[in-house]
């Protein structure tokens, strides 16, 4: 695609509503290369968070067991696909039950196998995993950490929920200083986790005891973007260089941080069916800029659930 084809996809992009967010990503050209060269690409894929396969509550979803079948049909309607989905954690609601939970793990794979996209990634929430340290979660989906690298970026899955405390740990924040020590500084890193790396409502556990430790360690990277769930909203903040955005959840919007006394779903709205409910996709649009620019684009699209046109709109 040329660079004008480019502009008009990303004003298109940017005309789809009030719910699109779009950020820079310094560091993106430079680190892919400039439009044709051999790392250059323009790809896209989905966040989506928070399923709570499981979950029964009419109040905040009566539609709770259709609501991840009606996603996964929305991202299937996406032409072209992504490049990969990924789930950001509570697949699956908690339960004491271990054979539940191993039975709503099978029940959640058994839809999430409905996607057509290529590749599908997977990380746990605490409602998957803090029952039994995420034993089911790794039988069913393999380990709850690890790397990746797709067209240029490196992409690091960490593990905030399947010891107690809220804690990425120790252990593995030696596993991340190892893997960061092999990525380059200058190329862009992408970080999923459930909770957010930092503080951004201890008193609702909208934190990790331990996350000042892992952007610690990001710091000597220039370009770091962190995607994450567990807050059931959108949300977008910036720690340092460090840009931090979680997606809306599958199964029922929780209030803003601190916003009333106690978390609590919010209600369904009847005049309003899915409200506050989607997902998202995050393109890497490296061939819009400017060569040489050291400037680099993300476009975070926000696609509600409440209106299927929407959620089915053709990526840009
Ligand atoms: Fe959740």
């Amino acid at each position: 695609m040329g660079s004008q084809m480019d502009r008009l996809t990303f004003i298109k992009v940017m005309g789809i509503g009030g719910a699109v967010f779009a950020t820079g990503l310094p560091g993106f050209a430079e680190a892919l290369g400039p439009a044709g060269s051999a790392k250059a690409s323009d790809f896209y894929f989905v966040q989506l968070t928070d399923t709570h396969w499981g979950f029964e509550g009419a109040k905040a979803n009566p539609d709770a067991k259709g609501t991840l079948g009606k996603a996964i049909d929305a991202v299937n309607a996406l032409d072209p696909q992504p490049d990969f989905v990924i789930f950001t954690g509570d697949l699956t609601h908690i339960t004491d039950d271990a054979a539940l939970r191993r039975k709503r793990m099978a029940e959640f794979k058994e839809q999430a196998s409905r996607l057509k996209a290529r590749q599908v990634r997977f990380l746990p929430g605490e409602h998957d995993a803090s029952g039994d340290h995420g034993a089911a979660f790794q039988e069913a989906f393999g380990p709850s950490r690890y790397v990746f690298a797709h067209k240029g970026i490196h992409f690091i899955v960490l593990d905030n929920v399947s010891q107690d405390g809220s804690v990425l740990g120790e252990e593995q924040l030696k596993w991340f200083a190892t893997e960061l020590a092999k990525t380059p500084k200058k190329e862009p890193l992408v970080i999923f986790t459930h909770r957010p790396l930092f503080d951004l409502y201890p008193d609702w556990d909208w934190t990790t005891t331990d996350g000042q430790k892992a952007l610690d360690l990001l710091k000597d990277h220039h370009f770091v973007t962190v995607f994450y769930g567990h807050i059931h909203q959108e949300h977008h903040h910036t720690t340092g260089h460090i840009q931090h955005h979680s997606a809306t959840s599958l199964i029922f919007p929780l209030p803003a941080p601190g916003s009333v006394p106690k978390r609590a779903p919010i209600p369904w709205d009847p005049a309003h069916p899915y409200l506050g409910l989607g997902f998202r996709q995050i393109h890497t649009q490296p061939a819009m800029l400017k060569v040489g620019e050291g400037q680099g684009l993300l476009v975070l699209s926000e696609k509600a659930l409440a209106d299927p046109s929407k959620a089915a709109e053709k990526p840009a």
